[in-house]
């Protein structure tokens, strides 16, 4: 069996990792397409040095741009790559535009496409990526859920025949990567003066919290205003959205630091005392790591994580200070996530069906 995978942003490359380990092991032909969404190293080389994914067979060097353009040159350069390499599978990951152009390429093709991370809604049709779940689940051919939530999703949308519970892939790459960190205190700590658990963790990158002056405003004051030091890993579209509204980063509790590699970051979240974000790779990795979480939005993907109390939604910027210093929720053993092991189960899932 032949499958290719078609990824291009941060969080995807994660979620490739143990993809490319489970079709490794189970002897399956693997190639690897990089669409150039992300070209900074710190979003993109770093993770396949450090997760041991070996580099794409293809890169597409797209770069950014509009939606439109950015996700049109993508499809307008992928139908050759799958032409030439005529895959048994197209894999494809998450909600990212590189997800969008794959998908839609490959079914125009008439080549089989598996939804890896599908069934997530949001049902905020704002969100870029709540239309690239939606359109990306609706062409797929196999759409692989990573929680029953997403399973009750797609049913709803009519969708049950063509959908597997496997468990979410990024729990396999975390659990690995948190092993293997131990009792390692972040470098973070020593390097910034930090206190351990006395500071926070916090990434900010949605359209909907950087686009606008007066919300950035609205979010960097409510950071600064915070009782411990808030680590800001700057994602590039924050700084450059930042840079162009006249907005410091680095005031009050704020300090601003560039985006780290994923063990360091699995490290800095482990070492906090909770997370604030609005990225939702990141609320299920503090839930996984038992870390409390601040989401600065309306509504998540991830609901099990603040059903099980570990995540409050925080719309309202100057509410952030409060939320996160709120106290830690109690334990909890339960695993809506999976057992670590997904990427297996997705793999057995595409031979069966080759
Ligand atoms: C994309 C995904 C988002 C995901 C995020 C992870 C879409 C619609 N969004 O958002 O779901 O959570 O990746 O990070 O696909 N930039 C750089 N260097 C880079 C990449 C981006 O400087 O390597 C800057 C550019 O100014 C660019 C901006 O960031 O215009 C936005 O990048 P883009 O890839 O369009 O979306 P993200 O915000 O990263």
């Amino acid at each position: 069996m032949k499958i290719l995978s078609v990824v291009g942003a941060r969080p995807q490359f994660v979620k490739l990792a143990p993809i490319a380990r489970a079709a490794a092991s189970a002897g399956v032909e693997h190639t690897i397409v990089h669409t150039g969404q992300h070209y900074d190293p710190m979003l993109s080389d770093v993770f396949f040095s450090e997760l041991g994914i070996s580099a794409p067979d293809v890169h597409l060097g797209v770069g950014s741009g509009s939606h439109g353009v950015q996700t049109g040159a993508m499809l307008g350069a992928l139908d050759a790559v799958f032409d030439e390499h005529r895959p048994d599978w197209v894999l494809v990951y998450g909600d990212t535009n590189s997800t969008l152009a794959a998908a839609l390429s490959a079914v125009k093709l008439h080549l089989p496409v598996a939804h890896l991370e599908a069934g997530l809604r949001s049902f905020n049709r704002r969100m870029p990526e709540e239309h690239n779940r939606v359109l990306t689940d609706h062409a797929a051919d196999l759409l692989l859920a990573p929680t029953a939530t997403a399973v009750e999703h797609l049913r709803d949308e009519g969708l049950a025949e063509r959908t597997v519970l496997v468990g979410d892939v990024m729990t396999d790459v975390l659990y690995q990567v948190r092993d293997a960190i131990g009792d390692t205190p972040s470098a973070l700590i020593d390097r910034l003066g930090l206190e351990p658990h006395g500071y926070y963790l916090a990434t900010i990158h949605r359209a909907d919290n950087t686009d606008e002056a007066d919300r950035l405003r609205d979010i960097v004051a409510g950071l600064a205003a915070c009782d411990r030091p808030v680590v800001l890993l700057a994602h590039p579209r924050l700084v450059a959205k930042a840079a162009e509204h006249g907005i410091t980063l680095s005031s009050g509790a704020l300090v601003e630091h560039p985006p780290l590699a994923y063990a360091d970051l699995l490290s800095a979240a482990m070492g906090s005392r909770g997370v604030i974000t609005d990225s939702g790779g990141l609320q299920k990795e503090a839930f996984l790591l038992r870390v409390p979480c601040t989401t600065v939005r309306t509504e998540t993907e991830w609901v099990e994580t603040v059903d099980l109390g570990w995540n409050v939604l925080v719309p309202e910027a100057r509410r952030i200070p409060a939320a996160a210093a709120r106290p830690t929720p109690s334990p909890t053993d339960v695993t809506p996530y999976g057992d670590g092991r997904a990427a297996e189960r997705v793999i057995r899932e595409l031979l069966d069906r080759a």
